[in-house]
């Protein structure tokens, strides 16, 4: 109760903010005329949700068991599920791949006839992997348009320069905290693509990626909200008090993973029903039409703090969630978790329970960001009576969630007596959770480096804020790329995971390494096991600075719309406007491992890229000059610049074209 007081102090405090930088965020402070225009509003039609399978909405609920009993299971091999969804994904890519390798010009290759001799056995094709990483907005939107650029959904994604199609020829797709957002929210929305939410209006209908009003006002439609902010948080509350009152251990995260659905999912009160192993069932993602989507949280043993680099990394996937590390080392099936299980079974006297995988809550169990916010927040900008304000409501959160070491996602320890060995929770009925990026691997990088999956190329989207003043801040530098290398080389925690040699973050800012795609370990010989390429892609200014920060908590469309397109330009290099090779060298990383696999020569081309975007080996550690990089095209103004976007969304990709600024 304590927590709930403090959370509407926070909440008040944030109205202030969002009050005070009204230049920016679309305030929404209803008249009295309002308020009753809005109560005799007729009652918005429930939205039609094909795949809310959760009993009774957000409450967690005993069910009886299937008859085959749920169990968990050693994680030394893919599910049976991912195995026998796998064949029917690899095929269905090979027409996609087939249209972006022919079209992105690697010369002197004849990538359809490559793709139709090897078409027979999906295997030898390439496996291509996709990782969003966190960074709270930023990384949402940052990610979006970067997933915009690889989607053929896209308005004139396949054009020349553009690399749309790399989605639909992926197999994975990961994400963590902010970058969990962006994944889940396509997911949970029926595999939705970034340009159809950008397209539809709030007007007419939902609330999707409406950042405008912060998650602390509650969602906006059209002139009048649909629920007041007390409502709102009303609603929010009674959803997590009726899940305690059940009998689960509620956190922070639960009001959290609440918020964030009503901007995250495309349904009423943001879908209290909506569960993420409901995804499983959805028809895109079992037809194979859609990559397979994968979550990221740390494990944090009870009453510790700093999440050490050697913790353990959980997934959540449509099926399953658990670990390949080698101290819980398996699986359990997500939609019965929230069940008793012990020592791997849920036992015979016991119910299961169905519910408790909310997707606001994976997502959320994803992105403890407020953890992050409140372990930060005294050391932002204190001088306005604004951010003191905020930094009070947020310290008083902090003072109960911290008595109560409450400052995690609270999971039912499904791996309970399993693998007591090793299992660091294996004495504990409760499996506590924290944000994917606290271990500092703030690229979901983890799943699709397992040996298991076979993965050649993972497209690494880094959105982190690294780089601090005197350079321009929230820039990335690395940090995340060095941090899974350098678990790779911890012998009692990789369990036969194998990554790339990673230079250090100075050497990252000396080299420009952060500035434009960069490529890791190409050469296979200097490798020391099965590893994927990786096409390392930091978030840079082409068309807007979109390194705004993890703690801004409103954009209004326009914004947002900004950030996304300066994204599709991160992926695509401004169309090419940097390199016109750029989209065959895109091609070149994506054939690597599968032309080595069929012993085919590499094209001249190829090696012409390799030798422009292949991290070489070189190293510059000393203290570099501050980063502040340049624009590469003109900038969007974010005041003037509306009418370009609206309706029409990406369209300015196109419009961009070749200006290169300054
Ligand atoms: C394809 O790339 C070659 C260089 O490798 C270039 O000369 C040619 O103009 C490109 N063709 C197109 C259609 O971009
Ligand atoms: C994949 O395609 C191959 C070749 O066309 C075919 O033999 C195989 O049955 C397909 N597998 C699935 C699971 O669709
Ligand atoms: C999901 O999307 C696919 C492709 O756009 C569409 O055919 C299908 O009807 C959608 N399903 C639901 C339940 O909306
Ligand atoms: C959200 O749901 C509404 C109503 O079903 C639908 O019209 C709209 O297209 C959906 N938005 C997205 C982005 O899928
Ligand atoms: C709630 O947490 C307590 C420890 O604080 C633990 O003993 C209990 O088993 C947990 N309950 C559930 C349902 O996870
Ligand atoms: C992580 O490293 C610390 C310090 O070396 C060690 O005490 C701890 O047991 C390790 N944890 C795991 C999960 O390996
Ligand atoms: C990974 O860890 C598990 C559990 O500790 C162990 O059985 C397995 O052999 C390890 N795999 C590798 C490749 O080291
Ligand atoms: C903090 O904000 C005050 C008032 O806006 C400003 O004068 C000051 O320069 C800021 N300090 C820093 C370190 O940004
Ligand atoms: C901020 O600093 C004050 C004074 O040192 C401290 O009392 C408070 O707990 C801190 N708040 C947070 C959120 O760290
Ligand atoms: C795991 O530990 C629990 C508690 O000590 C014990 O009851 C159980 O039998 C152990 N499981 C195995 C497989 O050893
Ligand atoms: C890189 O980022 C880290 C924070 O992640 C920061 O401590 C370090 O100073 C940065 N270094 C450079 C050269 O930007
Ligand atoms: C696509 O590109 C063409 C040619 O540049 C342009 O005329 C058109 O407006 C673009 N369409 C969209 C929807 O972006």
């Amino acid at each position: 109760m304590k927590l709930q007081d403090s959370l509407a102090s926070l909440l008040t405090a944030s109205s202030v903010l969002s009050a005070a930088s009204a230049s920016v965020v679309v305030v929404r402070n209803p008249t009295v005329d309002e308020v009753g225009a809005e109560a005799l509003a007729v009652p918005l039609t429930p939205w039609k949700r094909a795949t809310a399978e959760a009993p009774n909405n957000y409450i967690p609920t005993e069910v009886d068991c299937p008859s085959t009993r749920p169990t968990i299971r050693s994680a030394a091999s893919l599910s049976n599920e991912e195995l026998a969804w796998l064949p029917i994904r690899r095929n269905n890519t090979v027409t996609a791949m087939r249209n972006l390798l022919t079209r992105v010009n690697i010369t002197g290759f004849d990538a359809g006839a490559y793709l139709d001799t090897h078409s027979s056995n999906a295997s030898n094709l390439p496996n291509i992997g996709i990782a969003a990483s966190g960074g709270g907005y930023r990384a949402l939107m940052n990610g979006a348009g970067n997933i915009a650029a690889f989607d053929s959904r896209t308005a004139n994604s396949t054009g020349a320069g553009h690399l749309g199609g790399l989605l639909q020829s992926a197999t994975y797709l990961a994400g963590l905290s902010g970058g969990g957002w962006l994944v889940g929210s396509l997911y949970v929305n029926n595999f939705t693509s970034v340009q159809q939410i950008i397209d539809t209006t709030p007007d007419t209908s939902g609330s999707l990626w409406q950042f405008g009003n912060s998650i602390f006002e509650g969602p906006a439609t059209g002139k009048i909200q649909i629920l007041s902010s007390a409502q709102y948080y009303s609603n929010i509350n009674n959803a997590v008090s009726a899940k305690a009152n059940a009998g689960f251990n509620t956190t922070i995260t639960d009001y959290w993973g609440r918020a964030l659905s009503y901007q995250l999912v495309n349904a009423t009160d943001g879908g209290p029903a909506y569960t993420f192993s409901s995804i499983a069932d959805d028809s895109e993602f079992r037809s194979g039409s859609a990559p397979m989507p994968i979550l990221i949280a740390d494990g944090r043993a009870p009453g510790e703090l700093l999440i050490p680099s050697n913790t353990t990394v959980f997934e959540f996937n449509p099926w399953e969630m658990g670990t390949f590390d080698p101290t819980t080392f398996a699986f359990a099936p997500l939609r019965y978790t929230g069940s008793n299980f012990s020592a791997g079974v849920v036992p015979d006297n016991v119910k299961c329970v169905r519910g408790f995988d909310n997707a606001g809550y994976v997502m959320g169990t994803s992105s403890t960001l407020f953890n992050q916010f409140l372990l930060q927040i005294n050391s932002t900008n204190t001088t306005t009576p604004v951010s003191q304000a905020l930094t009070s409501g947020i310290t008083s959160v902090l003072k109960d969630v911290g008595q109560a070491g409450d400052d995690i996602a609270d999971w039912v320890n499904p791996f309970y007596h399993y693998n007591n060995a090793t299992n660091l929770n294996a004495q504990s009925r409760r499996l506590t959770l924290v944000d994917g990026g606290e271990d500092l691997q703030n690229i979901p990088l983890h799943p699709l480096i397992q040996p298991v999956r076979n993965v050649d190329v993972i497209f690494a989207i880094d959105s982190s804020a690294d780089t601090v003043a005197p350079a321009a801040a929230g820039w990335p530098n690395g940090t995340s790329l060095v941090a899974t290398y350098q678990r790779s080389l911890n012998v009692s925690q990789q369990n036969g995971t194998v990554f790339p040699a990673i230079p250090d973050t100075n050497t990252f800012v000396n080299l420009g390494l952060n500035n434009r795609p960069t490529f890791f370990g190409c050469d296979l010989a200097n490798m020391t096991g099965q590893t994927p390429l990786i096409v390392y892609l930091p978030n840079s200014p082409y068309v807007y600075n979109s390194n705004v920060s993890t703690f801004d908590p409103a954009y209004n469309n326009t914004e947002r719309n900004a950030i996304i397109q300066n994204g599709y330009d991160v992926a695509t290099q401004g169309n090419g406007t940097r390199d016109a090779q750029w989209p065959a060298c895109v091609g070149c990383a994506i054939l690597s491992r599968s032309l080595n696999r069929t012993n085919t020569p590499l094209p001249a081309v190829c090696t012409q890229c390799f030798q422009r975007y292949c991290w070489d080996g070189t190293v510059n550690p000393t203290a570099p000059t501050p980063y502040n990089p340049k624009r590469v095209l003109t900038q969007i103004n974010v005041r003037s610049g509306a009418a370009r976007f609206g309706a029409t969304g990406l369209a300015l990709v196109a419009a961009v074209g070749a200006v290169v600024a300054q």
